[in-house]
């Protein structure tokens, strides 16, 4: 028999714009409290008080046999973005999202490695569920029989309006239990929103600078020689390059994992890693959370682990803060007091019901106490705080690769990628990754043709983690001779933009604004049509990018009201419509807003040490007075939260006689700053 409850909320100011409620008896296991999410309330504070965005009253909520459903309200004209990283659709409404973590998510059910069970409305609210169990979010896609809508029926055999999923006038949420903690955030615009969500988790993670350089993930099973000499190819053959990836092979097992250095492969890491140091290179380690019966840690975790193996190998309960150590210390020991920058946190995202059936069950029991679903729920999140507290501990900042996450992310400086390959999907799921606290690399593994090759590298070369991930395929970046000086020129140019995207990345960490973002988050377009494309997208405040796919030689741009430039010619457009672009393969169409400021730095091999200071011509478009802020710290250690940065602001004058004049804010005396001399470039 069903028991049925009906709830009244109290909701408890957190912050402006956003409030909390708690409902029953929530279970003290979230993602909030998996990773200890502490709001960066002094940023917050600065935000205007926005009112509640509807009537508390409207929200209804009843328990009912063991599971909360909350019903919010919804308009006709609403729009509902967010829900983690979603492959398949930029706007929600209509549809059911089904928000489990699942490795390989190839249908539309909202099923993904990184849900969210977070959405922003076009109506400039955001609501948000801080639970580890599988959220089931009805957006608009059921119709109550009180609703205002449902007396409109239609045949589908006579009427041509006839819709499978009619108009509805609310959206409601399933959480199995007795207890969940619900929030809203309210804003001005969306982007003022999600701007709040991710504040409200900390802030937006502040990658290192060499993480924001070119990555090259080496051939599965390469040993330390093989790896030197494809490095010093990359140097020899003038690619830029920050990070090379180790894949299963550095490890004496893999599958499950050891973390113990392959004796055969790699018998001096520790010189290795010097060596590839000494030209400008860091290491990041490829690794999998199932421990191998031949490690040496394995005894001590084995007791602090889950009741079921994958692979053979043990699944540590790392919500346990002893297990956490037992990890810490061994990577601490044998990684990274060797100068280890990183991982890539592999295979946390399974689930049993796709073709990769390999992870432990939902009825699985862990020591402490948490079962299956929710350890797989947030597994991914665990392992990425873990692994950054290590480095944090050690005041250096990590940049990584991760396959799973869910809610409060937003500061764990880690960028998701998959096994999923659809180029125009990893555009949209760049898009939609900027609504729920998350970075993702399109990644380039192989292409049929050097056209696909190139279109997907000028891609990478504009996400927050610009790499070639050459595991399996063995591809090197001048695999396509024939387009070999169009693919350096993009990872060239993605070294010149650094001082740019760091400045984006540093905004995303003090002002919660996502480095690069779907065209809904730009100029309160989430209103219109414009809320729903998904082959464009902002990086950083003023470059708009419009990919072309395959063997496109042209494509409609929407461009955004104002003026807008091409990056390179410095062409003029006007904007507030969609413009037809034709552009060769040596091309990834650009546009700069008018007044857009773009500072650059020479395409060195790699990212500069601290100290070294780099010369910057910032560029300035069109006609219009601009400024920018350009952010200033080490580039490394964690001295930023202490108050060591320096935001410099970069301004351009358009005089009364239309002469242009570049001014910088100057820093004091003693400050070492990252950059150098100036120039500038105008460009109208
Ligand atoms: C996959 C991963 C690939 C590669 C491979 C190595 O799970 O998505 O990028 O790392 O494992 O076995």
């Amino acid at each position: 028999m069903s028991t049925r409850q009906t709830k009244i909320l109290n909701w408890s100011k957190k912050a402006p714009g956003i409030w909390s409620s708690i409902i029953g008896s929530p279970e003290a296991f979230t993602p909030f409290s998996a990773i200890n999410v502490k709001p960066a309330l002094q940023a917050l504070k600065k935000r205007e008080n926005t009112p509640f965005p509807f009537n508390p009253d409207s929200i209804k909520v009843d328990i009912i046999s063991s599971r909360i459903i909350i019903r919010l309200p919804l308009k006709e004209d609403e729009k509902i973005f967010g829900f983690g990283l979603q492959f398949m659709r930029i706007n929600h409404r209509g549809r059911t999202r089904y928000l489990r973590v699942n490795s390989d998510p190839k249908i539309d059910t909202g099923e993904t490695h990184a849900p969210v069970p977070f959405y922003v409305s076009s109506r400039n609210y955001g609501v948000l569920i801080n639970t580890s169990r599988i959220v089931t979010i009805y957006c608009g896609s059921c119709v109550r029989k009180d609703s205002k809508y449902s007396s409109i029926i239609r045949d589908r055999n006579t009427d041509p309006l006839w819709m499978a999923t009619p108009i509805s006038d609310s959206v409601e949420i399933m959480i199995p239990g007795n207890g969940v903690e619900i929030f809203i955030f309210s804003g001005n615009t969306v982007l003022d929103v999600v701007e709040r969500y991710n504040l409200y988790c900390g802030g937006g993670a502040l990658p290192p600078r060499w993480g924001l350089g070119f990555w090259y993930r080496m051939p599965t099973n390469f040993n330390a020689e093989q790896i030197i000499r494809e490095a010093e190819e990359l140097r020899k053959r003038d690619f830029p390059c920050d990070v090379i990836g180790l894949e299963p092979g550095w490890h004496s097992k893999s599958y499950p994992t050891s973390y113990e250095w392959s004796k055969e492969r790699f018998p001096q890491p520790a010189e290795f890693i010097d060596k590839l140091r000494s030209k400008g290179f860091r290491v990041n380690l490829w690794e999998n959370p199932y421990v191998s019966p031949s490690s040496k840690i394995y005894p001590k975790l084995k007791p602090l682990s889950g009741s079921h193996t994958v692979w053979g190998g043990i699944v540590p309960d790392y919500s346990l803060p002893e297990a956490r150590e037992i990890l810490k210390a061994q990577h601490t020991r044998e990684h990274i007091s060797l100068g280890v920058s990183g991982y890539k946190l592999d295979e946390c995202d399974g689930s049993e019901l796709t073709d990769n059936s390999w992870i432990f069950p939902a009825h699985a029991t862990f020591p402490s106490g948490h079962d299956g679903e929710q350890m797989r729920q947030v597994y991914g999140l665990i392992l990425q705080k873990m692994i950054t507290d290590i480095f944090h501990e050690r005041n250096i900042r990590t940049y990584g690769l991760v396959r799973a996450s869910t809610a409060g992310a937003s500061s764990l400086p880690y960028v998701l990628y998959s096994d999923l390959y659809d180029h125009r999907q990893f555009v949209r799921a760049l898009c939609n990754s900027s609504f729920s606290g998350l970075l993702w690399t399109p990644e380039v593994r192989e292409a049929k043709s050097s056209e696909e090759w190139v279109r997907r590298i000028q891609v990478a070369c504009f996400s927050p983690l610009a790499m070639l991930n050459a595991w399996s395929s063995q591809m090197k970046p001048w695999s396509f001779p024939e387009v070999e000086p169009i693919v350096r020129k993009y990872i060239k140019l993605r070294m010149q933009l650094i001082p740019y995207f760091y400045s984006a990345f540093a905004r995303y960490h003090f002002d919660g604004t996502p480095p690069f973002r779907a065209m809904a988050l730009e100029d309160d377009l989430s209103k219109t049509d414009a809320a729903e494309i998904d082959d464009q997208y902002m990086a950083g405040d003023s470059i708009l990018v419009a990919p072309l796919f395959g063997s496109e030689r042209a494509r409609e741009v929407f461009l955004p009201e104002g003026i807008w430039y091409d990056f390179e010619t410095g062409e003029r457009f006007r904007g507030g419509q969609v413009i037809q672009v034709s552009a060769g393969l040596e091309k990834i169409p650009l546009f700069v807003r008018n007044g857009g400021i773009i500072p650059m730095m020479p395409a060195l091999s790699h990212v500069p040490q601290t100290g070294e200071p780099v010369p910057l011509e910032i560029r300035h478009y069109g006609t219009v007075s601009g400024n920018f802020k350009l952010f200033d710290d080490d580039g490394e250690s964690y001295a930023y939260e202490k108050g060591f940065y320096r935001w410099r602001i970069l301004e351009v004058k358009v005089l009364p006689d239309g002469k242009k004049q570049g001014s910088i804010s100057k820093v004091e005396d003693g400050w070492n700053s990252s950059y150098g001399r100036i120039t500038w470039k105008f460009i109208e």
